[in-house]
């Protein structure tokens, strides 16, 4: 099945991301989200990262061009049903995405391919409550998504080989770089990533080191481009959370219990990034770690 038209259910950071990569490479993208504010600003953001690539001589002002108007918004879920592909990129809540699908089956044409950009949470049992479990898959970007390489590809149990080779066709014609997994907790990434961060929250509530410490010594000593706490906030605690709640519930081990720090950052409503507060205090000039 060849894809021409992309359905995008979320405008947030990782929407806004995929959005942005798909006009790049020239799918006809329509971008639903619940809130129209929420939409302005992702169009506001994809023009200003596009502008950015243009700035650096990675595209020309026509090739920006071209790709905002590709690009169109909405916000009746219906709208997205004739697309070829979606790509449910909503809150990392299956409540939340159980609800959207629920909406959109009774708007997809039979032929459209229906995919999460869910980081952690089954695709085989979400796929077992639509219509279509053979044309559902797991579609997952990373952040940021216009500058990361990989995409993950997580076949459910019934997934066929046709939805998943007309997905990894659209991960090359992105330009990107496709991983298949298996469908169990946290796939690839995110199972070797979150108890890796976790872990250093546990190093800074035994008080091995402190927030500037930790993040030195996995920049410094193992050449990551961010320390674990710095990702984190980046990231969201609350997604790092509930990532290591899927691993813990869903492999029942206790290797994989979350830091109670961790939860204890995230009851406090201290999010990270998106909300200017985690490891690090983000509303002055420079990041300043509160711990
Ligand atoms: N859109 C377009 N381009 C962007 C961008 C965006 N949103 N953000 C950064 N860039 C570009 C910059 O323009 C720059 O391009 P050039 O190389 O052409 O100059 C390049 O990316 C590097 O950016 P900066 O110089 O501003 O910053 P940096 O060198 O500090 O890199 C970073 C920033 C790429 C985010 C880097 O710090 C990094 O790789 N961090 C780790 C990110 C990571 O691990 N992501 C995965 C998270 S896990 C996940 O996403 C899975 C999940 O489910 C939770």
């Amino acid at each position: 099945m060849d894809i021409q038209s992309v359905g995008i259910v979320g405008a947030g950071q990782m929407g806004n991301g995929i959005a942005h990569v798909m006009a790049l490479a020239g799918y006809d993208v329509m971008l639903n989200d619940i809130s129209s504010d929420t939409l302005n600003a992702a169009v506001h953001t994809i023009d200003r990262n596009l502008e950015r690539q243009v700035s650096r001589e990675k595209i020309t002002a026509a090739t920006k061009a071209a790709a905002m108007a590709r690009i169109t918004t909405t916000t009746t879920l219906g709208d997205l049903g004739q697309n070829d592909l979606i790509i449910e990129a909503a809150t990392e809540r299956e409540s939340v995405k159980q609800a959207i699908f629920d909406e959109l089956l009774p708007h997809l044409k039979p032929s459209t391919i229906l995919t999460s950009n869910t980081s952690s949470i089954s695709i085989t049992r979400l796929a077992s409550r639509t219509d279509r479990p053979e044309k559902f898959m797991g579609f997952h970007f990373m952040n940021p998504v216009p500058v990361m390489q990989l995409v993950e590809l997580i076949r459910g149990i019934a997934t066929d080989s046709e939805t998943f080779e007309a997905c990894k066709a659209v991960v090359d014609k992105l330009g990107k770089t496709a991983a298949t997994a298996e469908d169990f907790p946290a796939f690839i990434v995110n199972r070797i990533l979150m108890p890796m961060i976790n872990e250093a929250v546990y190093t800074l509530y035994e008080g091995v080191g402190s927030v500037s410490s930790i993040d030195s010594s996995l920049k410094l000593g193992a050449n990551h481009p961010m320390g674990p706490l710095e990702l984190a906030d980046f990231i969201g605690l609350d997604t790092c959370l509930a990532i290591m709640n899927v691993l813990h519930d869903g492999l029942a081990d206790t290797k994989y219990r979350p830091c109670p720090l961790l939860t204890k950052y995230v009851e406090a409503g201290w999010l990270g990034r998106k909300t200017q507060r985690g490891f690090y205090d983000y509303r002055g000039e420079v990041p300043v770690p509160t711990r």
